[in-house]
């Protein structure tokens, strides 16, 4: 049997990458003031900005587009959302909205109210943000390893069940309305969570009557992560996990920009008739009719489908290994990542990788310019200009799009990163020229150091 993992997949159309030269890279950068956001991305030549509703559609996916049922109410694609949703998630009701956010905006003014305290394992901005605004605290309390970038652990995206007992104690149950996890734990570095974790936490949440929901974005590749490493699921589908890793819970929001596989949406799920109820009347506020949510039915579709193909295990295989790939070929020359690589991502550690750049000028921005000017790779940086002094870690983002790049964009990706490795100490820090009153990573306006 050979032993190459390859794209399973044939390409039926294709879109053009243009090159650019090095001199019209640093043009480029100088007129997007140091910020790879403010680039247009027609002069980036690979784009690891985000894995989030970059993917690329099947042909089952397009022919599902064109079936798609565009009537206000009762339309087909909503049932095929529906029954597709309740085979891998199993949860009673399933309310489609257009992205993540909006599932976790209407979960959380559902279910919170001022004072509330929300466990996760590590909130994504979108969702502490939705948490805060409904005035409640999102409170993270993924394991120890999770925030130790070298130290390798098969799941490092576990919750620390002892934290969640200690926390429920402290504050009272009453004012704990929900747990959430995050499978694969993406602000942790996309890893993973295990079933042991997801039935630890589960417990704890039964014990205490309180309900449990997952942020289930990258679940596919969750499932995939235990399939490899946990005692016990050597044998079973990825789909057969995923079935598992829900029965646990209560309800979930999904991003279906991710493994969803789709350009577009997301939704809601819950087992509870009450909150059901109460999540389409805010739905019907703000989203659209319950069997559209803000979408298209050809985007109902395309997610229907996307959701099957994202558990289909040879898929995983290949998308998996892609991300590894990337992982070992840098960290074997000596490039600090976060261990192991996740599932969606590479992080690079950038105040490993540039000691010489005080933290304040920003060695995460800096290394993710380098990357930009000597390939045009556009990355991002996820530290002290994302989240100023609260930063922990500098780190440089390199999320893998799925079904987009072959094994020789990734080789090039590789030669890329070396190449910068290889003349580390001649990189220069950054200063702020401008910068907004919040989320200031999007539009700050930065420049060299010394310049
Ligand atoms: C873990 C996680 N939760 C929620 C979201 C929000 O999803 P969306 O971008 O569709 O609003 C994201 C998006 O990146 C995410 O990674």
């Amino acid at each position: 049997m050979p032993k190459t993992i390859i794209e399973p997949f044939r390409i039926k159309s294709v879109e053009p990458l243009r090159r650019t030269t090095c001199e019209q890279r640093e043009e480029f950068l100088r007129e997007a003031h140091h910020n790879l956001f403010l680039l247009d991305a027609a002069d980036v030549l690979i784009d690891l900005l985000t894995d989030s509703g970059t993917g690329a559609m099947s042909t089952h996916q397009w022919a599902g587009v064109m079936e798609g049922d565009e009537s206000y109410a009762g339309g087909k694609s909503f049932y095929h959302l529906k029954a597709s949703v309740q085979d891998i998630f199993g949860y009673k009701h399933v309310v489609p909205t257009h992205q993540g956010r909006a599932a976790e905006r209407i979960l959380f003014s559902v279910m919170c109210k001022p004072g509330d305290v929300v466990p996760n394992n590590t909130h994504f901005d979108t969702t502490r943000a939705n948490v805060t605004a409904v005035g409640a605290e999102a409170v993270d309390l993924v394991i120890a390893e999770g925030k130790q970038p070298r130290v390798k652990h098969p799941f490092k995206g576990n919750m620390d069940v002892r934290a969640l007992e200690a926390l429920i104690d402290r504050v009272g149950r009453d004012k704990v309305p929900l747990v959430m996890l995050t499978v694969t734990n993406n602000s942790g570095g996309g890893q993973p969570v295990s079933m042991e974790n997801v039935r630890q936490v589960s417990a704890v949440c039964r014990k205490h009557g309180i309900p449990f929901y997952f942020d289930a974005c990258r679940f596919a590749e969750n499932a995939y992560f235990i399939k490899l490493r946990e005692t016990g699921y050597a044998d079973k589908s990825p789909k057969e996990i995923a079935q598992e890793m829900f029965s646990y819970g209560d309800g979930c929001t999904m991003s279906a920009k991710k493994d969803g596989m789709a350009n577009i949406g997301g939704f809601v799920c819950t087992n509870d008739d009450r909150v059901a109820q109460q999540q389409k009347d805010v739905l019907i506020l703000t989203e659209g009719f319950p069997t559209y949510g803000g979408l298209a039915g050809r985007d109902l579709e395309a997610i229907a489908i996307g959701l099957q193909e994202a558990v289909d295990e040879d898929y995983l295989e290949y998308r998996i290994a892609s991300t590894t790939y990337l992982g070992n070929h840098i960290s074997g020359e000596g490039v600090p990542i976060v261990q192991p690589p996740g599932g969606h991502a590479v992080y690079i550690d950038a105040r490993d990788f540039l000691p010489h750049i005080p933290l304040d000028q920003f060695p995460a921005v800096a290394l993710a310019n380098e990357l930009y000017l000597e390939g045009g790779i556009r990355s991002v940086e996820i530290g002290r200009l994302m989240f100023a002094g609260a930063a922990t870690m500098d780190l440089v983002r390199l999320a893998i799009p799925r079904r987009v790049y072959t094994q020789s964009h990734i080789d090039y990706v590789v030669e890329v990163i070396l190449d910068v490795w290889g003349r580390r100490d001649r990189i220069r820090g950054l200063e702020i020229t401008y910068e907004a009153p919040f989320l200031r990573h999007f539009t700050a306006e930065l420049r060299p150091v010394g310049d």
